[in-house]
C-alpha cells in the first residue's frame, strides 16, 4: 500500500500567511500540520509516499526532504495548477502503479491517526473507503447522504443546501479502480476534477464504496479558528519538558514545553504552552493554548490562545488573544502618540483592535 499526500493548492483562506508560505506548513504546537499527516502514514505501516506539490513546492521539499527523517521514502509529483483532488490521482498514476493507496490532504488533521482506517481497508475488498464526520457547517465540505443501512446515496461537493451534516474527511483509501473513475469524470463548476465526483462515478459503475463515521477529532486547517482549535487539542496532551533557561522570578504552571536555547525571564507562563528554540520571553504573560515559534522575542507583553510563527517580536502589547501571527512580524506599542494604533499590514490581513 502506498500513500498520496496532497500538498499543493493555494490556501486562500489563510492569507496573508499563505502568500508567502504553504498552508500545509503552518505550525500546530510548533510543528507543521503536514508533519502530523506524514507521521500518521508512517504509523499505519506505509513507507512509499508520493507528495503532490504546486507553487509552494520548493518550500515543501525543503521541509520534508527525501522523507527519511520520518522513516518514509518520498517521491515528489508536481501539479502545474490546483486542478482538483481527482487530478492529483490522475498525475500520480505512474507512482501509484497498481497498488491500493491512502490519499491524505496535507492540511487535514486527525488526532487518532489513520492506522485503524488503513487496517480496515487492507482487510476488506472495497474500491474506496471514505471517512465522514458530523460538522456544523457542511456547506464548506464534501457532503454525504446515507441511506437507512448506512449506504451512500449521494455525495455532493460544497452544496449550497446540504442534505446532511456529514462532511467528507480529507483521508480516503482507494483500490486501483479509482484510476478509471478519475479518467471518466469532467471538471466541476469550479473548474476542478473533484474526487467526490470520481467516487460517485465508482458507485454508479458498480464499485464497492464504503463509508466510515469517525468520532475522533478532525479538522481541515484551512481557517484561523481551525488552526487555533488544532493547536489547543495538541497542546492539551503535550508532556511538560523544560530544557531552556528559566531565570529570575517566574511562575510556570501546567503543561509547558520550553525548547533548548529558549529563555524565560521574569514571566508568567500558564500552560498548555510551547516555546520554540531560541525564543526569548521577558517580563511577559503567556497564557493557555499558545505556541510561540523559534527565535521569537516577547517582551513586556501578554499573549494567550494564539499561534506565533518563528522570528516574530511582540513588545509592550497586552491583551493579545485568539491570534495567528506570521513569521518575522513585529507587534509593538506605538510610541509617542497616546491611544494611537499604527499599522503596516500585508494584503488580506485582518486586525481587530480594542474598541
Ligand atoms: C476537500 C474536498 C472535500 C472535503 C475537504 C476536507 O475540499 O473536496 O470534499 O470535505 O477537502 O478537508 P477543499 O478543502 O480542498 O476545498
Amino acid at each position: 500500500m502506498k500513500a498520496l499526500v496532497l500538498a499543493g493548492g493555494r490556501g486562500t483562506r489563510l492569507r496573508p500567511l499563505t502568500h508567502t508560505s504553504a498552508k500545509q506548513l503552518v505550525p500546530v504546537a510548533n510543528k507543521p500540520v503536514l508533519f502530523y499527516g506524514l507521521e500518521a502514514i508512517r504509523d499505519a505501516g506505509i513507507t512509499q509516499v508520493g507528495v503532490i506539490v504546486g507553487d509552494t513546492g520548493p518550500e515543501i521539499r525543503q521541509a520534508v526532504g527525501d522523507g527519511s527523517a520520518f522513516g518514509l521514502d518520498v517521491t515528489y509529483i508536481p501539479q502545474e495548477a490546483p486542478l482538483g483532488l481527482a487530478h492529483c490521482v490522475l498525475i500520480a498514476r505512474e507512482f501509484l502503479a497498481d497498488e491500493p493507496f491512502v490519499m491524505y490532504l496535507g492540511d487535514n488533521f486527525l488526532v487518532d491517526g489513520i492506522r485503524d482506517l488503513v487496517d480496515a481497508f487492507r482487510e476488506a475488498e472495497h474500491d474506496a473507503q471514505i471517512l465522514l464526520t458530523k460538522v456544523e457547517e457542511p456547506q464548506f465540505y464534501g457532503v454525504a447522504e446515507l441511506g437507512p443501512d448506512g449506504e451512500i446515496l449521494r455525495l455532493e461537493e460544497k452544496p449550497e443546501h446540504p442534505r446532511s451534516d456529514l462532511a467528507i474527511v480529507g483521508v480516503y483509501t482507494f483500490s486501483p479502480a479509482i484510476h478509471e473513475a478519475v479518467r471518466a469524470i469532467r471538471p466541476s463548476a469550479r473548474g476542478e476534477l473533484e474526487i467526490t465526483d470520481a467516487i460517485t462515478w465508482l458507485i454508479a459503475n458498480g464499485g464497492r464504496v464504503h463509508s466510515h463515521l469517525v468520532s475522533g477529532y478532525w479538522r481541515d486547517t484551512g481557517r484561523l479558528q481551525d488552526m487555533l482549535e488544532c493547536n489547543r487539542i495538541v497542546l492539551e496532551a503535550i508532556e511538560p519538558d523544560i530544557r531552556g533557561i528559566v531565570d529570575g522570578p517566574c511562575e510556570i504552571t501546567g503543561r509547558v514545553v520550553i525548547a533548548p536555547g529558549a529563555s524565560v525571564e521574569n514571566s508568567v507562563i500558564r500552560g498548555p504552552v510551547v516555546i520554540g528554540a531560541h525564543a526569548r520571553i521577558n517580563g511577559s504573560y503567556i497564557g493557555p493554548y499558545t505556541s510561540i515559534g523559534e527565535g521569537c522575542v516577547v517582551e513586556g507583553a501578554e499573549v494567550e490562545y494564539s499561534i506565533v510563527l518563528g522570528d516574530s517580536t511582540i513588545r509592550g502589547v497586552s491583551g493579545l488573544t485568539y491570534s495567528l501571527i506570521g513569521r518575522n512580524v513585529e507587534v509593538v506599542r506605538a510610541e509617542g502618540v497616546p491611544n494611537a494604533n499604527q499599522l503596516m499590514v500585508g494584503d488580506h490581513s485582518r486586525i481587530q483592535v480594542m474598541s
